[in-house]
């Protein structure tokens, strides 16, 4: 037997799970901030360093809030959970379910996530519901299972959630040993960027960080609220992880904008596929549509200067590339055939010079 692990082990007394309450967790956390050579900058002292969600354990940042939410719903007695999705958090919600012995009901968006996700709900033996209607259609169902049926409800508005996610501002500040200038991050439900400012906030409370970013909220131009301060009916974006019109932590998300001294800004798909192939081929990094808004955002600001000098700049990639193999696949050059032979393969190494 190893010892327990995982971020509610690592931040205990700054999380409000009852003393007792048995941890389920898969270890999620402690993802790297890997420094982004090609946007950091040596003569203007900008620094730029990609939080690497990605790596958590199905592969995005909900892990983080489901290990608090399905513990807390344990605790309760809860013996089903439910999530509206457009595919993580059925990932993670299907996995985290698994692993404490419970059900988990998710409601997705038919055709509109990413093959991945689809996967692991299916593989972790959730009860699969595709509905006709978009996220927002599936939230407001959900939002009121809770009073229809033995279920718990494992969306972002369930509190446990954003505590849980508050740990990765933790693990920024513990990494660098100090509070990042900026912080540019996706926003589609605004969980994320809720719970990001509260790590924070914490943080600079508790004398643990001296300062507090400045917060960029990221949106794709078609699901782009924020932007237009009001709900968008017919959200589209290739980023289909935020496709998504009436984001549910509204109120958060726009206090920690106004309180960080931050903005949202929007970057359209082809900037967002620009960026996510970017990240990969200058990188090493793959991740998903919905992370690369957070880096297209970082572009579009450094090349109009809105960075200063000598700033630390955080991006969060919230999931993984493999998620999405058909939007990577579509973006790239087809392979070279050929037959099997060694002239074939050598002419083809030899002509790429
Ligand atoms: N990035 C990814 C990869 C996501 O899956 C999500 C949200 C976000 C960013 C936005 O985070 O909602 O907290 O503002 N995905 C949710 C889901 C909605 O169902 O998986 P947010």
């Amino acid at each position: 037997m190893t010892e327990a692990s995982g971020l509610i082990v690592r931040y205990r007394d700054r999380l409000p799970l009852p003393a007792g309450a048995a941890i389920i967790s898969l270890s999620e956390g402690d993802t790297p901030l890997v420094r982004l050579q090609s946007l950091s900058d040596a003569r203007r002292g900008i620094e730029v360093f990609a939080k690497f969600e990605g790596l958590n354990p199905t592969g995005s940042f909900k892990d983080r809030g489901m290990t608090m939410a399905v513990s807390m719903a344990v605790h309760q007695g809860a013996r089903a959970i439910i999530c509206a999705s457009t595919g993580n958090t059925s990932a993670s919600a299907a996995a985290y379910a698994a692993r404490a012995g419970i059900t988990a009901f998710v409601v997705i968006p038919e055709g509109k996530i990413a093959r991945g996700k689809l996967a692991q709900a299916m593989m972790h033996g959730a009860t699969v519901i595709q509905i006709t209607g978009n996220f927002d259609a599936g939230m407001a169902i959900v939002k009121k299972m809770p009073d229809e049926a033995p279920v718990t409800l494992v969306n972002s508005v369930n509190p446990f959630r954003l505590q849980g996610q508050k740990t990765a501002a933790f693990e920024v500040v513990d990494c660098l040993g100090r509070a990042p200038n900026y912080h540019f991050l996706p926003v589609g439900n605004a969980g994320n960027i809720s719970a990001y400012w509260m790590g924070y906030c914490e943080y600079a409370e508790s004398g643990l960080a001296n300062a507090r970013p400045i917060m960029v909220g990221c949106q794709a131009t078609g699901a782009a609220p924020f932007l237009r301060g009001a709900a968008v009916a017919q959200p589209e974006t290739v980023a289909t992880a935020i496709r998504i019109g009436n984001p549910q932590s509204w109120d958060l998300a726009l206090a920690a904008q106004r309180e960080s001294g931050g903005w949202f800004l929007a970057a359209d798909d082809d900037a967002i596929l620009a960026a996510q192939k970017y990240l990969a081929e200058n990188e090493g990094l793959f991740c998903e549509p919905a992370s690369a808004v957070s880096v297209a955002g970082l572009r579009a600001e450094l090349s109009r200067s809105a960075i200063p000098d000598g700033a630390t700049v955080i991006c969060t990639l919230t999931g993984h590339g493999l998620k999405d193999p058909d939007t990577a696949i579509a973006q790239s050059t087809e392979p070279i055939r050929v037959g099997s032979t060694m002239d074939e393969v050598r002419s083809v190494i030899l002509d790429s010079g």
